[in-house]
């Protein structure tokens, strides 16, 4: 079969998106798979990755790459996007593939557009009855009333790798956090801090339809710090698979991605970030429907440590792209 693997993308993930893609072509096995690279460019432009690993532009502009790009697409049985952030991960690019009735993997609108939104997300979690950190949405007209009272995380409503986040310690940080994140999108989010360990979980839809929750993966971050961009991408980041945590969190976890996963409307695979307080209080941080997807990303490691590597994973998202 011919598979469109797409990265890249027009947003600050770009170039996260291009590491994602170019491992997922790498890995997928060449007798079974044809391979057809396609690449959004930061302008828009979609790019054709060429048998040298080029790329060339299909077009001027967006549109008219845009349509070059659906003549290969129709070509393809169908696709891997792999496009973190918005316009990619939010649903647009499931949207464009729908359109074109071309099947994919992963989430279709409604998932990456809820999951995507890191406040409609809360909403979702709690009326699951799970844990968040206590937040506000405010928009740029609403900064100027904010009134500090202690420590906070802001972040943008729609954003990732940690792009525009920034833990706030003291007053006068405040205005320059809310700036950086108003960069990125028109709403941000003001957060409570959440002390304690970072953990992930994985929920997997295999292609006979049945879930496959990986183990969760908890990643090491110096005290007072983030899990942020610097910790993501500069150097290796510390991965402890399986998270050593007791078998109740462990359970607890499992349960409420699963019911996540089913709330959002995921496909594919989506990867759910948790705090594990000291009191053992499970807080979901985020989810992701196009979670980092290198060999050396959480989820390809949470999968391997179960006996499901790297490229037989990617075989699995792909049997189920057409359910
Ligand atoms: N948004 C990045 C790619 C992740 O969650 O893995
Ligand atoms: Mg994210």
């Amino acid at each position: 079969p011919r598979v469109a693997v797409i990265g890249g993308g027009r947003n600050c993930e770009h170039e996260v998106s291009l590491a994602t893609a170019a491992s997922i072509r790498r890995a997928l096995d060449a007798d079974r798979w044809e391979v057809l690279g396609l690449t959004i460019g930061r302008d828009g432009v979609w790019h054709r990755v060429t048998d040298a690993g080029a790329d060339a532009p299909l077009g001027e502009g967006p549109a008219d790459s845009l349509a070059a790009a659906l003549t290969l697409l129709a070509d393809c049985d169908l696709a891997f996007p792999a496009v973190h952030g918005p316009l990619g991960e939010d649903g647009t690019l499931a949207g464009l593939l729908e359109l074109a009735g071309l099947p994919y993997v992963g989430a279709g609108v409604r998932g990456g557009a809820l999951a995507m939104d890191k406040w409609a997300t809360k909403l979702v979690a709690v009326a699951c009855g799970l844990s968040v950190a206590p937040g506000r949405v405010v928009t740029a007209e609403e900064i100027d009333r904010l009134v500090w009272d202690g420590p906070v995380v802001v972040k943008p409503v729609a954003a990732g790798s940690s792009h525009g986040v920034t833990l706030v310690r003291a007053a006068d940080r405040l205005r320059p956090a809310l700036d950086a994140a108003l960069a990125l999108d028109d709403r941000v989010l003001v957060e409570e801090v959440v002390q304690g360990r970072e953990v992930d979980i994985a929920v997997l839809r295999r292609a006979d339809g049945t879930l496959l929750t990986g183990p969760a993966l908890e990643i090491g971050v110096p005290a007072g710090r983030l899990f942020d961009t610097g910790l993501k991408y500069e150097g290796a980041p510390d991965f402890r698979v399986p998270a050593e945590l007791p078998p109740a969190a462990l359970a607890s976890m499992e349960r409420a991605a699963r019911q996540l996963f089913a709330a959002l409307g995921c496909d594919g695979v989506a990867r759910f970030d948790f705090f594990v307080t000291a009191e053992g209080r499970l807080v979901l941080n985020e989810v992701n429907t196009t979670p980092g997807m290198t060999e050396h990303s959480q989820v390809p490691l949470m999968f391997a440590a179960v006996g499901l590597p790297y490229p037989r994973l990617l075989d699995d998202l792909l049997a189920g792209a057409d359910r």
